[in-house]
């Protein structure tokens, strides 16, 4: 670990009964990267989020953020508490009420955007200051992921591809510093998975730190900086697009032989 490392796990296993969910993982993600996880279905991807997360204690091994801030050990709270977002990879959202709604809930994690239920009642001077700038950034972030002219349409009534859009501006509204995608791009058609590296890249530009979790290694090398490649909850390689896509045991991985 370093000065420059925003994300430093070392030694980290999980044991789900006998099943080693995680083996012995070390990464080591520096700031300012796109760090994209890879690997085959059941190779620990989700479980390394909860782990980072707090939904899950790790078994042995250490995940320190920022330089010095153990999370092993921590409740998803506090974990959340240090800008640490996490995306879901079933949507979360509350199909029911418009996109804006559920960008002001968002929005309502950010300790400056928040306000008493006293101050909502007697809808106090604070109050609509703060109400006021919650409208405002939110209008803003939707802006900044292409969806802003679905403000009033009610969630359920989006395609698949804006519901994904809107979980990642609900997400950039707490203006996370580590920002972990759970297969943002799953399900996704090929014009909506262009977006959303379009929107990743702004994201990146945002300085903030994103952790992508992936199976499609094309859509991977088009954003990545490093990518860590998992296999039966080990790391089976890491490097740069190029490296890990030229690599044989990667490849054996992928294709099964
Ligand atoms: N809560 C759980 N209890 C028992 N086994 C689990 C649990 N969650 C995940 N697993 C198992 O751990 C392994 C890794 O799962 P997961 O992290 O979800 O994989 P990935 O996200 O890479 O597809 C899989 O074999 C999965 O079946
Ligand atoms: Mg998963």
């Amino acid at each position: 670990m370093t000065d420059s490392s925003i994300l430093s796990i070392s030694g980290l296993s999980l044991m789900f009964g006998g099943l080693k969910a995680l083996d012995n993982v070390d990464i080591d993600m520096k700031r300012g990267e796109v760090l994209c996880i890879i690997g085959p279905n059941g190779a620990g991807k989700t479980t390394l989020f909860n782990c980072i997360t707090g939904f899950l204690r790790p078994s042995s091994g250490s995940i320190v953020y920022d330089g010095g801030i153990e999370l092993t050990g921590k409740k998803p709270h506090q974990i959340a508490g240090y800008g640490i977002y996490r995306s879901f990879q079933n949507l979360a959202l509350f199909n029911r009420l418009s996109v804006l709604e559920n960008m002001l809930i968002g929005g309502l994690k950010r300790k400056d955007l928040s306000y008493g239920i006293l101050d909502a009642m007697l809808a106090t001077r604070r109050f609509r200051e703060i109400e006021g700038r919650l409208r405002q950034e939110a209008m803003e972030t939707l802006r900044f992921t292409g969806i802003e002219k679905r403000g009033r349409t009610k969630a359920g009534d989006l395609s698949y591809g804006e519901r994904k859009l809107l979980e990642l501006a609900r997400g950039l509204i707490t203006r996370p510093r580590l920002f972990l995608l759970d297969e943002p791009a799953a399900g996704l058609n090929p014009t909506e998975k262009a977006e959303l590296v379009t929107v990743i890249r702004r994201i990146r530009e945002q300085e903030i730190n994103v952790v992508l979790i992936e199976h499609d290694m094309r859509f991977v090398s088009d954003i990545a900086n490093w990518i860590v490649v998992l296999d039966y909850g080990k790391k089976l390689a890491e490097g740069p697009p190029e490296d890990v896509k030229k690599n044989k045991a990667v490849i054996e991985a992928y294709l099964g032989t």
